[in-house]
């Protein structure tokens, strides 16, 4: 019986002899090339079983068959296309979501990880050896940060950390021998952004590999490969998923970087996404788009109820005309994105009485989600950091990172104009 493939990109591949499941590998073809990222983030990647399932199938097996041991033994000499051998190598649902997020993010490959600072972690710590040099932006997520600073220099890499906002910085630290430039397009929670193009210009004249930890730009906003980076990361985690279920993260470079730098290393250190996780993720990446442009019009809305506000000494947001660095952000990404921090006058005890008094958002540490997010960095995600650090990085008492949800805008608006009547 003939069986229905993929409605646009390559049918499904049957075969005959065994009779059942045998996927077409769909990743980024040409086909998916001509598509535009709206289309690839519903259907890029899909393989399908030859009961034609529209939802995308969840392979929650840890480990796959072999129809004799000539065929393990061949399998574990090389695996081709679609061959799978145990989860923590690969499965046929994470091959889907890599598979997807590659396709729209314009990467030849992906590799998809157990978290975030999974792929944080396993990019950095794969591709350098003792002895290498790193020039980090210092305004990092308190994991990251810890990665740098206490993880890779344990094992002898040199890490110089700049202000990532300045590009004369990044050219007086990167050296001959740099092997890799880290920083976070847009900082978390302060909001700075990195001229993504400029650092890789400066950081290839040395031949450093340039990583981007793309979280908080989003990859409807933020193409960072197209501007020059080699590696992207995001934890999937936050817009990716976008509804709090599950922790995930995933690597994109080139074929060459991701199956033979990340994945033996992944592979063999057991960093990998689950199957039923990349299932999640597949499911997130279809609503990606309306998510995120539905939370950065609300992010907007709520920067510009609140731009001037008595009891605040500052609104932080990039689509803010005020935003120090507004012209690289209309030009990096055309949106200001899906997160603001407000620096609300009185410090700490100001900020957790906002905090206390709101009703729509949640108080928790996530971001990116469906759900309106607010978070205190100097006593939460940041509370590590000595204080002339987070004065350095202007996390300061009154600090409150706001994640922009898809509620109503009214509702949030007057929710946290509420709330700040009662800082
Ligand atoms: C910028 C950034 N990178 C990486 C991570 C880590 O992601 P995960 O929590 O999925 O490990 C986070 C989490 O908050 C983050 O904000």
């Amino acid at each position: 019986m003939p069986l229905k493939g993929h409605p646009i990109g390559p049918p499904c591949r049957v075969d005959r002899e065994q009779g059942f499941f045998v996927p077409e590998r769909a990743g980024v073809n040409d086909m998916d090339k001509t598509w535009n990222p709206r289309t690839r983030a519903v259907h890029a990647g899909t393989r399908r079983s030859q009961y034609g399932e529209v939802s995308e199938a969840i392979f929650l097996t840890q480990g796959f068959v072999y129809d004799s041991a000539e065929q393990a033994e061949a399998r574990f000499i090389e695996a081709g296309p679609d061959e799978f051998i145990y989860a923590r190598y690969g499965n046929p649902t994470v091959a889907m979501f890599e598979e997807r997020i590659a396709a729209l993010e314009g990467a030849e490959d992906a590799f998809a990880t157990a978290s975030g600072m999974a792929a944080v972690s396993g990019a950095l710590t794969a591709m350098l050896r003792a002895g290498d040099h790193v020039v980090s932006a210092r305004a990092l997520f308190g994991s990251c940060l810890y990665v740098l600073e206490e993880i890779l220099t344990r094992y002898g890499v040199d890490v110089t950390f700049v202000d990532g906002t300045d590009l004369d910085q990044w050219q007086a630290a990167l050296r001959p021998d740099t092997k890799a430039v880290f920083f976070e397009s847009l900082s978390n929670p302060t909001l700075q952004v990195v001229d993504i193009a400029g650092v890789s210009e400066l950081a290839h004249k040395v031949g450093a590999t340039v990583v981007v930890d793309n979280v908080f730009a989003t990859p409807v906003w933020s193409n960072a490969i197209a501007q020059g980076a080699d590696v992207v990361i995001y934890s999937a985690t936050k817009h990716i998923d976008g509804q709090g279920r599950a922790l995930g993260g995933v690597i994109l470079g080139t074929k060459q970087f991701i199956r033979k730098t990340v994945e033996p290393y992944m592979k063999h250190t057991g960093g990998s996404m689950s199957p039923f996780t990349a299932w999640v993720m597949l499911k997130g990446l279809e609503t990606l788009d309306l998510r995120v442009r539905a939370q950065t019009s609300n992010a907007t809305a709520l920067a510009q109820a609140l731009a001037g506000h008595g009891k605040l000494e500052q609104v932080i947001y990039p689509g803010l005309p005020d935003h120090r660095q507004h012209a690289l952000v209309q030009r990096q990404m055309g949106q200001g994105g899906t997160v603001l921090s407000i620096d609300i006058k009185g410090g700490k005890a100001a900020a957790f009485r906002f905090l206390n008094a709101i009703q729509v958002g949640v108080i928790s540490n996530n971001l990116g989600d469906a759900k309106t997010i607010l978070t205190h960095p100097a006593t939460t995600t940041h509370q590590r950091l000595p204080d002339d650090q987070k004065t350095a990085l202007g996390i300061t008492p009154g600090l409150v990172r706001i994640s922009v949800g898809i509620e109503d805008e009214s509702d949030l608006v007057e929710d946290i104009l509420n709330a700040l009547d009662k800082a």
